[in-house]
């Protein structure tokens, strides 16, 4: 398969460091040097279906293709406020779409994952035409009176149209569980017969572990990945890599290799979005005309598991 068409949407407000430190007990220099983020967008008039209807319908205008074109609709969402139906179910009809979709939750690693289902569906014969979206609000699991999650995330959606051909040349999947590194849990109705009600609480993070763990599992990933294709970094163009944190990104390239510059970042902007990060970072790069045909690409997230997930491309139009 391959990538015809991409589209990203972010919220209207930014916070910037210095906003957030007008109301926690944190600072821009903190946040600058620890994470790399200077800003981020934050849903405040819009929802997150709204982000996720004008990602998609961007990302089909620019494949060329009309809604009713696309034989399937994957979607990427941690949480949304509605539990049932999927998000891929509210938004279909409004992007105009006329297909079946399901959702998948695999966390930041969504992204990847999604390329791979829809890589496997497409070889069944069951799609041509494949739009995946990742649309992610993750402002909204964490605790606002407290500084470790909330400064890291930012609110957005990603959009790719994928069709035949043959620039997707392959995936590697990793999942260890270990729930207790990132989690949130949301409560849930109680019955008569409950005896384990949990009424739900914000993120929980372990920073330290899950910066360790993100840097060594996202570097063994692509690592398989450049073995299994007989390339080594220097190969490569880019390495499209989850925007969690910049001083992540820059862990795995200290193991990967090559110059800095093979490694762009929108964390800067946008803070951490999820699994809507690397659609995002992509369609700006081909706005800005930065991917060239026969470019070799690596895409790599990680996230709450803990799941990481590389891939490789070799760029077609
Ligand atoms: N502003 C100011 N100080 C803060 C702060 C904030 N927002 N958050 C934490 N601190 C303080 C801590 O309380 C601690 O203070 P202390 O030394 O007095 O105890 C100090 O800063 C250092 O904290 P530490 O946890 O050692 O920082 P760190 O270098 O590990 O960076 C993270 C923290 C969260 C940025 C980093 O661990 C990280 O990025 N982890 C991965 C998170 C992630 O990517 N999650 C999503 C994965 S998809």
């Amino acid at each position: 398969m391959k990538i015809i068409g991409t589209g990203s949407a972010l919220p209207a407000l930014t916070v910037t460091n210095d906003d957030l430190a007008g109301f926690l007990d944190t600072n821009d220099q903190w946040i600058t040097t620890r994470t790399g983020i200077q800003e981020r967008h934050l849903l405040s008039t819009e929802d997150l279906y709204d982000l996720a209807v004008d990602a998609s319908i961007k990302a089909i205008k620019a494949a060329g293709l009309r809604p009713d074109q696309i034989d399937f609709l994957l979607v990427s969402n941690v949480a949304n406020r509605h539990v049932t139906p999927g998000l891929s179910c509210i938004v279909q009809k409004r992007i105009g779409l006329t297909c079946a979709g399901l959702d998948i939750n695999v966390a930041c690693a969504g992204f990847v994952n999604a390329l791979m289902l829809a890589d496997g569906m497409m070889k069944a014969g069951r799609a041509k035409n494949i739009l995946v979206l990742c649309a992610e609000e993750p402002t909204k699991y964490c605790d606002w009176h407290e500084r470790d999650c909330s400064v890291l995330f930012g609110d957005g959606a990603g959009a790719v149209v994928l069709t035949e051909g043959n620039a997707f040349k392959d995936v590697q999947l990793t999942m260890i569980s270990d729930r207790d590194v990132l989690y949130y849990e949301r409560g849930m109705e109680t019955t008569p017969f409950e005896q384990h009600y949990i009424k739900g609480q914000p993120l929980v993070m372990k920073g330290k572990e899950l910066f360790k763990t993100a840097v060594s599992e996202s570097a063994k990933d692509i690592q398989t990945i450049l073995k299994r294709a007989n390339l080594t970094h220097e190969d490569i163009t880019y390495f499209m890599l989850h925007q969690a944190n910049k001083r992540i990104i820059e862990g795995i390239r200290k193991i990967v290799g090559g110059p800095e510059e093979k490694y762009p970042t929108v964390i800067e902007k946008y803070g951490n979005t999820s699994s809507a990060s690397i659609p995002i970072l992509l369609d700006e790069m081909l706005a800005d005309n930065k991917i060239k045909a026969g470019d070799k690409i690596v895409m790599s997230a990680f996230g709450a598991g803990f799941v990481s997930a590389a891939c490789l491309w070799e760029w077609e139009f």
